[in-house]
């Protein structure tokens, strides 16, 4: 394996190791990734055991590796950090108990190497290679952890059910390599995880979103969400998705199963954008289906309003998963809202006016939206699949071409409230929302262009019906058309 250990740290710390005569090992997901045929340069984190002090050992490094290297010393948990670079290294003292980042339980037993690989998550992360000179390179793999990579298979090295009672977290660790790397969790683990699946209620929330969040980034989550389904977390961690499931018949009609078409959405959108918000909405898409369902005889099944109470909810969910309540909890929020207009927008003709309103809705959004409304596309009917792409397809020309004619994607208003005030010598109030609305109205309808001129037309008649008098004038050289005007919505 000495070809693997080709960046030059490793030659430093077997450097140290040598003055200190300790066995060292390197460890985890560097080894994993290694064997997976990933260049070693691209594998940033490097985890570090040694059969004796990991701190000794980092503090040691560190000297050699110069000012450039940080330390930093864990000293209830016995690991230290070291950054260099681009590289995190974390040392540790080979341990009897559970291996545990981030634990809040301190642990202080020594033990042998096997002792520490015994204690890991799974065989494919408790393989280790020697950083000692005389045996440099070997690996140690009394797991199989190999073979395990060879048959692509997740599976803990002690009795699973020791495994996860030692940090319940492993249980979405596991489906998360499941997912990540296309493998299949072994019958007795999958077992191990379903009868253990309510003691994911004692890890705290930050990780349990964490994992999500890595399952979010592979490139076919669908398939984490089915996992989790299938081993009796998903109720527990996402109880709206897991409500989602199952099918409904009255009368012989049927709706779609929700969680396996937002999954095969999820993975759709997947294929297309790496960016997890976007990846995020299209999990929770149609998150209140289940609570808008109702089957109107004549009709079928109905989901009215489940693009709006879907968006009421989302704020609650982010709350609950410690997910941003930020501009990035909105933008979610935004797209679950909007998630049907371009559908219902594509099943009529295509009209200006609307294109218009649903750039003006979407904003900096449209062409996320887009996206996410393609993904949404399951039909096993090619011909349906067909018809709708061709849609979207016009949708996405006319965004463009009335974009350019119209500039409505960060609508500014041609005519302030301020404007407003000014010509009529009015305080504001009512009226000033009622002219600003009538314009933006008139614009969004293609009545008027959204240029001054117009609008100034405009609001000069609707101030007439109002009873308002014009007490100044607006030299229209004030508002170039086009230049942005003060936003007072
Ligand atoms: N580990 C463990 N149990 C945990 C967390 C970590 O046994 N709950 C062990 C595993 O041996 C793992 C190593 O600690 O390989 C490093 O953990 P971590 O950095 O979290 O994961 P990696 O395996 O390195 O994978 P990645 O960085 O891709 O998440």
């Amino acid at each position: 394996m000495q070809k693997y250990l080709v960046h030059p740290v490793f030659g430093i710390i077997s450097e140290v190791v040598e003055e200190r005569r300790e066995e060292t090992w390197v460890i985890g997901g560097f080894v994993r990734d290694i064997l997976l045929d990933k260049s070693p340069e691209d594998v940033q984190d490097i985890d570090i055991v040694v059969v004796g002090s990991g701190i000794g050992l980092a503090e040691k490094v560190r000297q050699k590796l110069g000012k450039d290297a940080s330390l930093a010393v864990y000293k209830n948990f016995g690991t230290a950090m070291i950054r260099h670079g681009n590289l995190e290294l974390e040392f540790v003292g080979a341990r009897k108990e559970s291996y545990r980042r981030n634990s809040r339980k301190p642990i202080v037993e020594n033990g042998t190497l096997e002792d520490d690989q015994r204690r890991r998550d799974f065989t494919i992360n408790a393989m280790a290679i020697s950083l000692n000179k005389d045996t440099y390179g070997d690996l140690l793999d009394p797991f199989n952890g190999q073979d395990d990579l060879r048959k692509k298979i997740i599976r803990t090295p002690l009795d699973p059910e020791e495994t996860f009672s030692d940090d319940p977290l492993r249980m979405l660790r596991g489906i998360r390599f499941a997912t990540r790397l296309g493998f299949e969790i072994h019958d007795k683990t999958f077992e191990a995880i379903k009868k253990a699946n309510s003691r994911i209620r004692i890890v705290s929330q930050e990780r349990i979103t964490g994992e999500l969040n890595k399952i979010m980034e592979t490139t076919r989550p669908g398939r984490g969400f089915r996992l989790l389904d299938a081993c009796g977390l998903l109720q527990i961690i996402l109880p709206e998705l897991h409500r989602m499931k199952g099918v409904d018949e009255v009368e012989g009609i049927h709706h779609k199963d929700n969680f396996l078409h937002t999954l095969e959405v999820l993975d759709n959108l997947a294929a297309k954008s790496d960016d997890p918000w976007l990846r995020w909405a299209a999990l929770f898409h149609d998150v209140a289906k289940p609570a808008t369902k109702k089957f109107e005889p004549g009709t079928g099944w109905t989901f009215h309003a489940h693009d709006f109470i879907g968006a009421k909810m989302i704020p609650g969910i982010f709350k609950r998963l410690k997910l941003p309540l930020n501009d990035r909890m909105k933008y979610v929020r935004k797209l679950v809202r909007l998630h049907l207009r371009p559908i219902v927008l594509s099943q009529e003709t295509v009209t200006d006016s609307a294109v218009r309103r649903l750039i003006f809705d979407a904003g900096d959004e449209i062409e996320d939206l887009m996206t996410l409304c393609e993904a949404d596309i399951t039909s096993k009917n090619e011909r349906t699949v067909r018809r709708h792409l061709k849609n979207f397809a016009i949708v996405r020309k006319k965004i463009v071409e009335i974009e350019e004619k119209d500039h409505v994607r960060n609508f500014q208003p041609p005519i302030s409230g301020d404007d407003i005030q000014y010509i009529f010598g009015i305080k504001p109030g009512r009226e000033i929302g009622i002219l600003k609305n009538a314009i933006k109205e008139a614009i969004l309808d293609g009545k008027i262009e959204n240029r001054f001129e117009p609008a100034y037309r405009m609001l000069l008649e609707e101030a007439k019906a109002l009873g308002l008098k014009q007490v100044n004038s607006l030299e229209a050289s004030r508002h170039q058309d086009g230049a942005p005007v003060e936003d007072d919505r």
